[in-house]
C-alpha cells in the first residue's frame, strides 16, 4: 500500500505520538518501487512486509449477540494468515447464540481451510485461569470473567499469548463492510513496520462514518470521538504547556498492539477501555509520574495514527449508548492524577451540558483490570494452552 510518511511525532516522555496519517492507495503492486521517484512524503509497504506482520497477528473479534452475518463478514475480512480469536459474551440459554457462532466460525473456516479460536468469556476455564494467576481484577461477584469489551481484549489477549503471537489486533463484529476490515489489519501491518520500537500501538482513525438522515452523508467525527479527543488533548496540553490536537483516536475500537507493549498496559472495563489506554500511557510513560518499567522507557513507545481509505458502518445503538461510552471514557480522564482542577472543571461543564451529569455530579471511577505482568500470566497461559484444543475451530 501506500501511506503518507510518518509527517510530525509529538513525544511525551518515552511516548512519541505520530500525527495521523493517511493511506493514500491501497495497493502499491508487486515491485518495490525506489522512494526517490516523486514520491516524496508518501511510503510504500510491500506484501511481503504486511505479510510478516500478519503471520505474527491475532485478530480478537469481541462479539455480544450481533448479528451473525455481521460476525461471519467480519471473519471473512481478515486476512488468512492471522489467527481470528472470537471472544463471545453472547447468550447461552433459550437460544445458545455462543454455539450458533461456533458453527458459522467453523463453515468459514472448513471452506477457507484456516484455524481459529473461541472462546466464551463467562467459560469458568477461563475464570478458573484467571484464579490461578491471582488476576482477581477480572473476575466478578459470581467468580466469572466480568462483563465488557475490556476483559473481552484481555481473555482475547492471553488467549492470543497462548498461540505464541507477538501482535493482537481489535475489530469490533458489528461491522458491515467486510473489506474494511480488510483494510484495518493491513493498515496495523503497515504501522507496526514503521515503529521503531518493540512497544507499539496502531490506531485507527476512520475517513468516514456515514450517516443516513436525508440521504447518506458522510460524517468525519463521531461525537463521542470528538469530544474525548479533546480533552485528552487539553490533558496533555496542561502538562506540556503546549496546545496540541495530536490525539485524533481516544476511542478507537480498532486499534492494535504489540505483545510486549499490551503486557505491561492497564485495560479498563467495558467501552473506556481505548482511551484509559492512552491515558495510562501518559501517566506511566509520559515522563511526569514515576514508573518501573524501565525497558520500555529505554525502548521508548510508538503510537501511530492511521487513516484509512474505507468508511466505517456498524450497528446504530442509540443515545444511551453513546452517552454510556462518553462517560466512561471521560471519566478515565477525570480521575487521571495528570489531570487539574481546570480540565476536571471543563469535562463536568461539558459532561452537564450534554445532559449526562447533572449539576454537581462528578463522573464515578471506571475499573480497571491490572497489567497482565503484574499477575501470573504464565499461569492464565498455561491453563488456556491446555485447553486450547476445546476453543480451536479447524478445518
Ligand atoms: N465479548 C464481548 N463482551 N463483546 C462485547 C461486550 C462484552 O461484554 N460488549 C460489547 N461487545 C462487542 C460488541 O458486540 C461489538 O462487537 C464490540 O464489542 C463493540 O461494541 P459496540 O456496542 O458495537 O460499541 P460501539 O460501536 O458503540 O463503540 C465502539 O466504537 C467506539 C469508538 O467509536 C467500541 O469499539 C468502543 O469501545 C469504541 O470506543
Ligand atoms: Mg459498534
Amino acid at each position: 500500500m501506500f501511506i503518507e510518511s510518518p509527517r510530525y511525532t509529538e513525544r511525551f516522555g518515552s511516548v512519541r505520538m505520530s500525527h495521523v496519517q493517511r493511506v493514500i492507495s491501497l495497493d502499491s503492486g508487486a515491485k518495490r518501487r525506489p522512494h526517490s521517484r516523486g514520491t516524496t512524503g508518501v511510503k510504500q509497504i510491500d506484501e511481503e512486509t504486511i505479510r510478516h506482520f500478519e503471520g505474527r497477528m491475532a485478530i480478537v473479534v469481541p462479539t455480544r449477540d450481533e448479528k451473525l452475518r455481521l460476525l461471519e463478514g467480519v471473519v471473512s475480512g481478515v486476512p488468512h494468515d492471522c489467527l481470528v480469536i472470537v471472544v463471545s459474551n453472547s447468550q447461552r440459554k433459550k437460544v445458545d447464540r455462543f454455539r450458533i457462532e461456533g458453527d458459522v466460525l467453523a463453515q468459514l473456516c472448513r471452506f477457507t481451510l484456516r484455524q481459529a479460536l473461541i472462546v466464551h468469556q463467562k467459560d469458568p476455564a477461563i475464570a478458573k485461569a484467571a484464579m490461578e494467576a491471582d488476576y482477581d481484577d477480572l473476575l466478578d461477584e459470581h467468580g466469572l470473567v466480568r462483563d465488557g469489551k475490556g476483559e473481552a481484549m484481555i481473555t482475547g489477549l492471553l488467549a492470543a499469548k497462548a498461540a505464541g503471537k507477538e501482535y493482537v489486533g481489535f475489530i469490533d463484529a458489528d461491522n458491515y463492510f467486510p473489506g474494511s476490515v480488510l483494510e484495518y489489519v493491513r493498515n496495523y501491518a503497515a504501522g507496526f513496520s514503521l515503529a521503531q520500537s518493540p512497544y507499539s500501538m496502531v490506531r485507527i482513525l476512520w475517513r468516514y462514518k456515514p450517516k443516513i438522515s436525508a440521504g447518506l452523508y458522510f460524517r468525519k467525527w463521531g461525537r463521542i470521538s470528538e469530544i474525548t479527543n479533546k480533552y485528552l488533548n487539553n490533558l496533555i496540553s496542561t502538562k506540556t504547556g503546549f496546545e496540541t490536537e495530536v490525539v485524533t483516536t481516544a476511542n478507537a475500537g480498532e486499534h492494535a498492539l504489540s505483545m510486549q507493549l499490551a503486557e505491561v498496559l492497564p485495560f479498563a472495563s467495558g467501552y473506556a477501555v481505548e482511551s484509559q489506554e492512552l491515558v495510562s500511557l501518559f501517566e506511566s510513560f509520559g515522563g511526569i509520574l514515576p514508573t518501573e518499567e524501565s525497558r520500555a522507557i529505554e525502548q521508548g513507545i510508538d503510537i501511530l495514527q492511521i487513516e484509512t481509505r474505507n468508511p466505517h458502518l456498524h450497528e446504530e445503538r442509540g443515545n444511551q449508548h453513546l452517552n454510556e461510552i462518553l462517560l466512561s471514557s471521560m471519566s478515565t480522564i477525570y480521575h487521571s492524577p495528570l489531570c487539574d482542577k481546570e480540565v476536571k472543571q471543563a469535562i463536568m461543564v461539558e459532561l452537564i451540558n450534554q445532559g449526562i451529569l447533572k449539576d454537581g455530579e462528578a463522573p464515578s471511577t471506571v475499573h480497571i483490570n491490572a497489567p497482565l505482568n503484574k499477575v501470573k500470566v504464565h499461569k492464565f497461559v498455561n491453563a488456556i494452552r491446555r485447553d486450547i484444543d476445546r476453543y480451536r475451530v479447524s478445518h
